[in-house]
């Protein structure tokens, strides 16, 4: 039983976005008990037939339209799932209309969508982070390219990172191989306004070495609960070859998250940031989301500040998101044991622990299924097939950019499409489901022209791993 504090159980949500990770969110809060409705804005076709599901035509940054959708279907609980909603102010506008909202406030977002106020913030509050600079003048970003890609002429060029100060959806981080790359990448954002007002300042940062981790905090603003560490694989190809996505897949619990290092990132890096939030006078409740590089401990460059290294390792802030990772949270909802409609409404009452928490045992990996010339333009309308592989022991297919035509088919309506997700009793089982349950030709789901990645926890697994379905 939860303790008497704990918030009333909510009985009518409205989750905002229509991604996977909101198919996620949804599927997990109305396996609640105590949910008997979940409204989703504006959803996909995946939410619209799922369980308790019901999708609505408000769009995600239609901040009065969802104050006004919340009100009329008079929910307990609002989850906002995707950064451009936060950063318009839903969570404000709701919680101003008297709504018990998962997710931060805009103020508390900017630790997402403002890249430069990010970088600031953890420096203010000793919170591992690469060597940057900020600004809105070329002349100094490109000598900031020149002073960071060499350390100051220190060493060889090693690079750099260049970013967008603003949201440019997902797409505002320029990883640079070079000096040369690194010039061409301030020019095409501060002149040639690549990513339009998103870019009218730049933050030009080490470039950072090492295996990433996503850590992600469900939390009140001040108490939290880790879900399972995870990693992604952001870019398009095999090898982490090609372009960066949003997600080509992911897996959980990540094997390399030991511990000493979860107990390590928490204390040097997740409760610091909750405290400095607090102490700044923007709460965070939501879903804090720590993008970590697992620097070499041997690495000159490494700790900014020096934290210490376990493992081998300095883990460093790549990024804050001040929201659930997608797909990450494909792979993370599924071993949620507990009520995770109870966890959020909890955080969003103001004590997370006043909720029962549980992980179950086992792992899960998610593949998600792009549609051809994703990341880049993509046609829609490619109908989907074999969605009953769904019904897999341990398999759920989360819908991403899916929609139902004029016709009712199922029909693809967005870059990333679906997310085969596996939950087994460990992850080389899990990799395996997720890949059995894909191709039209075996049984499986897909799509015309549908592309994925064949590697999808492999550095876990080993180069030997070649479960089922893989080349
Ligand atoms: N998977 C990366 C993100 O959610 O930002």
């Amino acid at each position: 039983m939860p303790p008497a504090s704990a918030a009333a159980p909510p009985a009518r949500v409205l989750v905002v976005g229509s991604g996977g990770r909101e198919h996620a969110l949804a599927w997990a809060i109305a396996r609640s008990p105590a949910v008997e409705r979940v409204v989703v804005a504006p959803g996909n076709g995946g939410t619209a037939d799922e369980a308790k599901c019901l999708n609505a035509d408000v769009g995600a940054t239609d901040v009065d339209g969802l104050v006004a959708l919340a009100a009329a279907h008079d929910v307990d609980l609002v989850v906002v799932g995707p950064e451009d909603s936060l950063a318009a102010g839903t969570a404000d506008a709701l919680a101003a209309a008297g709504r018990a909202v998962f997710g931060p406030t805009r103020a508390a977002a900017q630790i997402e969508s403002s890249k430069r106020w990010s970088r600031a913030f953890m420096a203010r509050h000793g919170i591992p982070h690469p060597r940057f600079v900020d600004t809105h003048d070329l002349d100094l970003a490109l000598e900031a390219v020149d002073d960071i890609a060499t350390g100051g002429g220190t060493h060889p060029d090693r690079g750099c990172v260049v970013k967008a100060d603003g949201l440019a959806a997902g797409k505002g981080v320029v990883v640079c191989d070079s000096v040369d790359d690194g010039r061409a990448a301030v020019r095409s954002i501060l002149l040639d306004g690549r990513f339009g007002a998103a870019g009218a300042s730049v933050v030009v940062e080490e470039r950072m070495t090492g295996p990433e981790l996503s850590v992600m905090a469900v939390t009140d603003g001040t108490r939290y609960r880790l879900l399972p560490p995870a990693q992604d694989h952001k870019r398009v190809g095999d090898g982490d070859r090609g372009p960066n996505t949003g997600g080509m897949g992911a897996y959980a619990p990540a094997p390399i998250a030991t511990p000493a290092l979860l107990a390590h990132v928490e204390a040097t890096i997740i409760a610091p940031t909750l405290a400095g939030l607090r102490a700044e006078g923007v709460p965070f409740v939501g879903c804090l989301y720590a993008g970590l590089m697992l620097t070499p401990a041997d690495d000159a460059t490494a700790g900014t500040p020096r934290t210490g290294a376990v493992d081998g390792v300095v883990p460093k802030v790549v990024e804050f998101n001040a929201r659930f990772g997608d797909p990450e949270t494909q792979v993370q909802l599924p071993l949620v044991a507990s009520d995770v409609a109870v966890l959020l409404a909890a955080a969003a009452a103001g004590d997370v622990t006043a909720a029962p928490f549980a992980l179950a045992p086992g792992a899960a990996a998610c593949v998600v299924l792009a549609a051809a010339g994703y990341p880049g333009p993509v046609a829609s309308g490619a109908l989907l097939a074999g969605l009953e592989a769904a019904a897999r022991p341990g398999v759920t297919v989360f819908h991403a950019g899916t929609a139902r035509a004029a016709d009712g088919a199922l029909v693809a309506r967005g870059g990333r499409v679906l997310g085969v997700t596996c939950a087994a009793a460990d992850l080389a089982a899990a990799v395996d489901g997720a890949y059995a349950a894909i191709g039209t030709e075996r049984g499986g789901v897909g799509f015309d022209g549908m592309h994925y990645r064949r590697d999808i926890a492999r550095r876990a697994l080993g180069p030997a791993a070649t479960p089922a379905g893989r080349p």
